[in-house]
């Protein structure tokens, strides 16, 4: 029944989500406060005709969180669904061959049965869609099989900072048995994957200050330190020849992974042939000793997300800036903490500052990572969803992404989660010209029922 209401309805379902992707809900920019609050609006009015119940729009200090729920029976289990409906900010807005906020339907060779390009079709408004549409399937052929909640926020690509205080306050609306995600990734279309872990995180921005003022590079330069020359040496510092963090302390307490788990991503189906070919690049490079899946996934990374400061504008300008500046972020994995990380960065920044300069480190959000088992029940219930839609078991592996909340869902709720996204690595969330496959998108509606029939049946048992 659920699988009629799905094909008889899934021209429609698509062109509701490309409803909701021309609002620009950028969380980051305050300049899109209002269309923030309009994509929460309009997401509730969805949630309605899905046929949800007590939709209700829960004011944050920042943007506002979307409740909803169907409650069929107390005495049956609760899922909670989690999801955003905030996307990052599309610059550089140059690089987009179509608007970002004007999604199209393209053929590519990974989707040659089309995908949808918009800000936020992958990351997260097209998998959070599935789950809301999936949930209209089961309720209206009158399939669902347990309760539902909804809780979809809109401050994700900025930390959830305000999210915890809610979760706390309203610590009994949030009451569920799991938690289900769908913002996180499969490893391709044929190779179904249930994503086991998630990277933490620490941000930071760093400014460093040399002369009062800006100086002129002939009659200063080579007598004052120049704060771009050694800000970028500092951060050269950071880490070694063989790649390896040079912060003390900073790989205190992180967890090396079981041989087990070493050998199950050694046996997954990557080619890092193709993995090069596809970025443009000739070869890998990271830390030693470990191989490309494991660097992206369950090693600790520090990057560069940006770095400014002098003259950047059309033509050639004599100067030694003042200041330099750069953002920073760590990935962390199982038991680094991202507050102590933080100070560790800190101190040893400021240390490294040369003589002449003063530097100023400021935290931005930070993230615990995430572990979820894979012999639990729940686990069970996605495996064997994943397994009838795709005819494949799928390979349970880690994410090098973050997503805070989950972590925090269950330090605070006592819940675990499962993460069921459908997206894939070159989808480019977060980049120019985000897609979302027709094929995942659909496959993610039929095979999110199957999660909460499983599901339902196994905690019966
Ligand atoms: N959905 C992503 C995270 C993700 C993507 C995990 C793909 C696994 C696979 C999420 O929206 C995100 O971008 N998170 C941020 C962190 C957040 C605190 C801003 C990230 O990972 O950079
Ligand atoms: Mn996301
Ligand atoms: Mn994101």
């Amino acid at each position: 029944m659920t699988n009629q209401y799905i094909s008889e309805n899934k021209d429609r379902f698509l062109n509701e989500l490309i409803e909701l992707l021309k609002i620009p809900s950028i969380s980051a920019d305050s300049a899109y406060k209002n269309d923030v609050l309009n994509m929460a609006k309009a997401l509730m009015s969805n949630l309605e005709a899905s046929g949800a119940d007590n939709i209700e729009l829960i004011e944050t200090a920042g943007h506002p969180i979307v409740y909803a729920d169907k409650i069929i029976d107390p005495n049956l289990p609760t899922v909670l669904v989690y999801g955003h409906y905030d996307v990052q900010p599309p610059d550089p807005i140059e690089l987009w061959e179509s608007g970002p906020f004007e999604p199209i339907i393209k053929k590519t060779d990974i989707h040659p049965e089309g995908a949808i390009f918009a800000r936020g079709a992958c990351d997260d408004k097209g998998q959070m869609f599935m789950q809301v549409k999936a949930f209209e399937a089961m309720w209206k052929s009158g399939d669902l099989p347990c309760n539902v909640k909804f809780l979809i926020e809109g401050e994700e690509e900025v930390g959830s900072e305000n999210l915890e205080d809610v979760i706390k306050e309203h610590s009994e609306r949030f009451s569920a048995d799991v938690i289900l995600v769908s913002d996180t990734g499969i490893m391709a279309n044929d190779v179904p994957t249930i994503t086991t872990g998630l990277r933490g995180l620490s941000y930071v921005e760093v400014e460093l200050t040399g002369p009062n003022r800006d100086l002129h590079s002939g009659l200063y330069g080579g007598a004052v330190v120049n704060p771009i020359n050694a800000l970028a040496e500092m951060i050269a510092n950071l880490t070694d020849e063989n790649n390896h963090i040079n912060i003390p302390g900073f790989y205190d307490n992180v967890e090396e992974i079981s041989q087990e788990e070493k050998t199950l991503m050694a046996n997954a189906p990557f080619s890092q042939k193709a993995y090069c070919d596809a970025l443009g690049i000739k070869d890998v490079d990271g830390e030693k000793g470990y191989t490309t899946l494991e660097r992206a996934t369950v090693r600790p990374t520090l990057d560069v997300n940006g770095i400014w400061g002098g003259y950047t504008g059309e033509g050639a300008k004599t100067v030694i800036a003042s200041k330099a500046f750069a953002k920073i972020s760590m990935r962390l994995v199982p038991n680094q903490d991202y507050n102590r990380i933080t100070d560790l960065f800190k101190s040893h920044f400021e240390s490294m500052a040369p003589v002449g300069t003063s530097v100023v480190v400021t935290p931005h959000h930070g993230g615990e990572p995430a572990v979820t088992p894979v012999d639990s029940l729940e686990y069970k219930a996605a495996s064997l969803a994943m397994e009838s839609t795709f005819g494949k078991t799928p390979i349970p592996l880690r994410s090098g992404g973050s997503i805070p909340i989950v972590a925090m869902f269950e330090r605070v709720l006592g819940i675990k989660t499962v993460l069921f996204g459908f997206g894939l690595d070159s989808d480019a969330i977060h980049s120019p010209n985000e897609h979302y496959g027709l094929f995942n998108f659909y496959k993610g509606i039929e095979t999110i029922p199957l999660f909460y029939k499983n599901y339902t049946k196994l905690k019966s048992n």
